[in-house]
């Protein structure tokens, strides 16, 4: 594959659809790049909660941005985020972290300023970038998009499994409504708010795991190679 060959496949969706874990699986299968996009935005709220910012105010949180010093780490399994010099992949996970992450995220100054940084992880042979707006507003002409859904039951179930798994309490119930009023705000929000690109390949993954949806995006992926 030539430089001039290198593109972008976008997957979008909400938050627990297993997008994460989907553009991690088809990235190593085509030898990808990868942008975690969510963990861009989980970054910046990890640094206004630690500066006790009014997550709120976007002239404080978008001023974190002129002193943003990210990168991620290769790690044995997954990349690891440092922000200011510091290994924060526990904190980032956090659900604390992932709801103020959204809260951040809705300030259109923010996003604009993110644009850039967020393009420039493409590089060749190509990039799998997952988040909510890769292929409407930061990648519109990736090659490939796709739009994760399961249904927000489903969500809640499989996040269930993996906190009990972790021997954490949970509630699935309580994660349920998590998993709705987080849904609500990445989607009402008027800067790139959480849909479907109009271009989009829409796959419901209620039903199917993750070797399933893999097989599925990559196969449409190598279905459309072969005749184009
Ligand atoms: O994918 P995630 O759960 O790590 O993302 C955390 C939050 O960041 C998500 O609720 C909304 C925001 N986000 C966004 O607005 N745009 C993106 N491209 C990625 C994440």
């Amino acid at each position: 594959m030539t430089t001039d060959d290198a593109y972008v496949i976008a997957i979008d969706g909400p938050s627990g659809s297993g997008k994460g874990s989907l553009a991690l699986a088809v990235a190593r299968e085509l030898g990808f790049h990868l942008l975690d996009s969510g963990a861009i935005y989980r970054l910046l709220a990890l640094k206004a909660i630690e500066q006790q910012l009014d997550l709120d105010d976007e002239d404080q949180v978008v001023a974190l941005l002129d002193d943003f010093d990210i990168r991620f780490e290769a790690g044995e399994e997954l990349s690891i985020p440092i922000l200011d010099g510091r290994n924060v992949a526990a904190e980032l996970r956090r659900e604390k972290t992932g709801d103020a992450a959204s809260v951040v995220a809705r300030h259109p100054a923010v996003r604009a300023r993110l644009l850039e940084l967020q393009r420039g992880f493409f590089r060749p042979p190509g990039l799998v970038a997952d988040g909510r707006d890769m292929g409407t507003t930061v990648f519109p002409d990736a090659r490939f998009k796709f739009f994760l859904y399961a249904s927000p039951e489903v969500r809640a179930q499989r996040r269930y499994k993996q906190l009990i798994n972790m021997e954490l309490s949970a509630n699935i119930a309580d994660l349920q409504a998590e998993i709705e009023e987080r849904d609500a705000r990445d989607r009402n929000r008027s800067a790139s708010p959480l849909k479907p690109a109009e271009d989009a390949l829409i796959v419901d993954s209620s039903l199917m795991d993750l070797a399933q949806v893999t097989e599925l995006v990559l196969s449409h992926i190598r279905e459309t190679e072969r005749y184009d």
